[in-house]
């Protein structure tokens, strides 16, 4: 089967989260499953850009509203990622540094996929299956459906939309209802919700299946979505919960290329140790003391928010008995705030802001306990990576955490699990940790279970597979 992904992020291409890791992997099981699977994202400047070969494979010109523009469609020449990879050169518009944050953000994923839908459209032949990422990518199928220019050729083939986050959904004014090129206006309804172009709202009304990244959060997005609850309850019959795998070849603690000292369950006490004691050394904290980290973007959603008092809540109670590292950017005031307890807490506490791979697989690699109070979690990958390294994870039951994670008070369980994200309950979640920490046999009985948890991507693929018809 020929399969098109398209998506703002992909690593390493570009990854700001989670859908940056899911794009880089699925695509290459598929492909070693037989499919023929390819990646079009757009062309931003970034270093992968410059440190790889690419060819021309296509140019056109496309229009949004008043603007004329030509687009470059580049290939990497070697398929070293495994799977075909394409960028989208929009001068002026896609090819900077970051993938979000502009205040043309609405304009610059437009025009992409109004280049990628030009670009379907001038094929030979038509691929058996458009699959879309998020709201950056939901217009396609509206587009494919609806657009004059391209219904004649691409109405007829299978859209699939994955949600990796409904909060977010690409809110556009209706005075840029021109940018979408000419379209039937009697389907305005598809393009709206709530009296605005709705990108998401639409890709989940226009898509032939609509799938997010886990059971519970499927089930979730029906009570609780950011204003869609009504539409995820409308479209129930064709949506669908398929949990992400994770690339267990990129994160492996035998082979990870971004830590130096590598383990496996059988060697995970000395394997985890030496790696905790490279992190401590590098942050001035005490490497006998268990290591709490968090690991993320710092925003509501991940209740970062909470975090400044909790940490002064658990230094209050266990200043001496534990050491906090986090490393995340966001929030510029949640940045200043855990930044500012660095001197406070000294020895025992060190804030990285800043968004650094390399000591993210370090701290998956050497901490004991990751902490994810999420309010909201889709499906979650660093809890998954966690458990790979044998890390703890401390998750808020919710969404993927919840489908992920059982508590080590259940039998055969691994982790520890709360139900608010709120100072007591990871204040109390803090105290079980410690706890369990002296207990050494049974940490290393969890941490050697879950390392052994199989959270590859082929029971993904066929997941998917299944849903595509
Ligand atoms: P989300 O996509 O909502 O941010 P996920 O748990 O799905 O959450 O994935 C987050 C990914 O981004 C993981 O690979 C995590 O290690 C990585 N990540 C998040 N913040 C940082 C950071 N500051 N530095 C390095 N990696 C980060
Ligand atoms: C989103 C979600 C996260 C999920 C990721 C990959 O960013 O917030 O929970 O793991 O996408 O699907």
């Amino acid at each position: 089967m020929e399969i098109i992904h398209i998506t703002a992020e992909c690593y390493p291409v570009a990854k700001a989260g989670g859908l940056g890791d899911v794009v880089g992997a699925l695509p290459k099981y598929q492909c070693k499953a037989g499919h023929l699977a390819k990646v079009i994202m757009p062309m931003y400047r970034t270093k992968f850009l410059y440190n790889n070969n690419f060819t021309v494979d296509a140019k056109g010109t496309a229009s949004m509203g008043n603007l004329t523009f030509e687009y470059t469609i580049i290939k990497e020449a070697t398929n070293k990622l495994g799977f075909d990879l394409y960028l989208v050169d929009i001068n002026g518009l896609l090819d900077r540094e970051k993938i979000y944050g502009y205040n043309d953000d609405s304009e610059r994923f437009t025009a992409f996929q109004i280049a990628v839908v030009d670009w379907l459209s001038k094929w030979q032949h038509n691929p058996n299956i458009v699959h879309c990422h998020d709201h950056h990518t939901a217009l396609i199928p509206f587009m494919m459906q609806n657009c004059f220019a391209y219904r004649d050729k691409l109405k007829t083939i299978p859209t699939i939309l994955t949600i990796h986050n409904a909060q977010y959904q690409g809110w556009m004014g209706w005075d840029k209802a021109n940018y979408i090129p000419a379209w039937d206006s009697w389907k305005q309804g598809l393009l709206d919700w709530k009296d605005t172009i709705n990108p998401l709202a639409s890709g989940i009304k226009c898509a032939w299946k609509v799938t997010t990244v886990s059971d519970s959060y499927m089930h979730e997005l029906r009570s609780n979505s950011n204003g869609l609850e009504k539409l995820f309850e409308y479209e129930r019959g064709k949506c669908y919960g398929i949990l992400n795998g994770i690339d267990n070849e990129v994160w492996n603690p035998k082979t990870d290329t971004y830590i130096t000292n590598h383990f496996t369950y059988k060697s995970l006490v000395k394997g985890k140790q030496k790696n905790k004691e490279q992190i401590c050394e590098q942050f001035g904290l005490n490497n006998e003391l268990p290591m709490f980290v968090f690991i993320g973007r710092l925003v509501g959603e991940k209740a970062a928010d909470v975090l400044p008092a909790a940490i002064a809540a658990i230094m209050h109670s266990f200043y001496g008995q534990c050491s906090v590292l986090i490393l995340g950017s966001g929030d510029p005031a949640i940045e200043w705030e855990l930044a500012s307890f660095n001197a406070r807490y000294q020895g025992y506490y060190y804030a990285d802001i800043g968004y650094n791979e390399a000591l993210s697989h370090l701290m998956y690699a050497g901490a004991d306990f990751l902490l994810m109070p999420s309010r909201v979690e889709p499906c979650g990958l660093n809890q998954m990576y966690a458990m790979r390294y044998g890390t703890v994870p401390m998750v808020r039951s919710t969404g993927g955490l919840q489908d992920t994670v059982k508590d080590m008070g259940e039998v055969d369980g691994f982790g520890i699990r709360f139900n608010h994200p709120t100072v007591e309950d990871i204040h109390y979640s803090v105290s079980r940790a410690i706890e369990v920490y002296q207990d050494k046999t049974h940490l290393n009985w969890m941490r050697k279970y879950m390392m052994q948890i199989d959270h590859s991507w082929e029971g993904t693929v066929a997941a998917y597979d299944s849903i595509y018809g």
